[in-house]
């Protein structure tokens, strides 16, 4: 019997150092989504390759990636979970959708300008990279994406697209909606929290990764920038460090920060700050313990067969967007 339930597809930039940021805007979702809906998940490869890399340490990053996802709860069992460069259909609908982006869409795009303004080489796989994004969600017609709020725009710029599309060639896209959580969508650095908590930030106190150790985490997170008044409040003027400290503990915990700061608004920083440490060291505390379990081996003989499947499918409506346009007969 055909598969009814709707579609749910996200990716993550294999660029090592995925941390509670990652976690708390979207890996959670992806994970709790599998229980309800056809899900599809992706290795974002050729996204990772449009800034400076070494292709040796990509490629144990790219299979790290992996296995932390799988040690997340990814389940290839029950999502399709693959490398984006080993399915091509990706590319092809990439390149289809790119002639239909007007360039001063993408003149817009912030994370492009901010990355330029950063000093990052401007080329045009960098520039073009929502359109990549756009061909990842618009091949399996999904219309549900988990994402953090920094990808939102890309997302709006999906949206346009497979409008474009819809109106220029018939209905072939759902419209995709985005799944961002209402208080974890952007969690900030540890040391500067003005700043996305992010992988590529030079200072490794920026951020607990997924797989850091207990140790490690207590220590990050006390030494968190905070500010000097000693109450615990929610209020991100006057208290950016203490309030991304009260979203990680309440993604972590399932608690409303309303309740968290009702116990814990004047227990003091120091008793607040270990018991943020000690709801992350219990929250990631089964994902290293299911890291520990896998085997390289079999996390790659895994992804092999995700590909596999994932051109299977997406082969099929591939055949269904080239006569669409015009790119084979009907
Ligand atoms: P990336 O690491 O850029 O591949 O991002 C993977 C996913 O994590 C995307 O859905 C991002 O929106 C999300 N994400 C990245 N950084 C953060 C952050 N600091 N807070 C919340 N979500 C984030
Ligand atoms: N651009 C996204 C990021 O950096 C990763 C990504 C690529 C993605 N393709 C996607 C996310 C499709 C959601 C859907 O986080």
């Amino acid at each position: 019997m055909a598969d009814e339930r709707k579609t749910v597809f996200s990716g993550l930039q294999p660029t090592g150092n995925i941390h509670l940021g990652n976690y708390l805007g979207a890996l959670k979702n992806w994970v709790r989504l599998q229980d309800e809906y056809d899900t599809v998940y992706c290795v974002v490869d050729l996204h990772a390759i449009t800034v400076d890399y070494d292709p040796v340490k990509f490629h144990q990053d790219r299979l790290e990636a992996a296995k932390v996802l799988m040690a997340v709860g990814i389940d290839p069992g029950r999502s399709l979970f693959y490398f984006q460069s080993q399915v091509p259909q990706h590319s092809e609908l990439a390149w289809i959708l790119g002639t239909m982006t007007p360039t001063g869409v993408l003149n817009r795009m912030t994370q492009y300008k901010d990355k330029v303004a950063k000093g990052v080489a401007a080329n045009l796989g960098l520039y073009s990279y929502p359109v990549l994004m756009a061909a990842d969600i618009l091949l399996y017609r999904a219309s549900l994406v988990p994402i953090g709020d920094d990808q939102k725009q890309h997302l709006e710029m999906t949206r346009d697209l497979a409008e474009r599309f819809n109106n220029r060639f018939g209905e072939v896209f759902p419209i995709p909606d985005p799944l961002i959580p209402e208080t974890t969508a952007r969690i900030m650095s540890l040391q500067e929290p003005g700043n996305k908590m992010s992988k590529s930030d030079p200072n490794e106190k920026s951020r607990v990764l997924i797989l850091d150790s207990p140790d490690d985490i207590t220590k990050k997170i006390k030494s968190a920038v905070t500010d000097s008044d000693p109450d615990v409040r929610f209020d991100w003027d006057e208290k950016p460090g203490i309030s991304n400290l009260l979203e990680i503990m309440s993604g972590c915990t399932g608690q409303s920060i309303d309740d968290l700061v009702a116990e814990y608004g004047d227990k003091g920083y120091g008793v607040f700050k270990q018991a943020v440490a000690d709801a992350v060291i219990a929250e990631l505390a089964s994902v290293r313990a299911s890291y520990k379990a896998l085997d390289d081996a079999e996390v790659a003989r895994l992804m092999t067969k995700g590909a596999l499947d994932a051109r299977q499918r997406a082969e099929g409506f591939q055949q269904e967007i080239r006569k669409f346009t015009g790119l084979s007969g009907i």
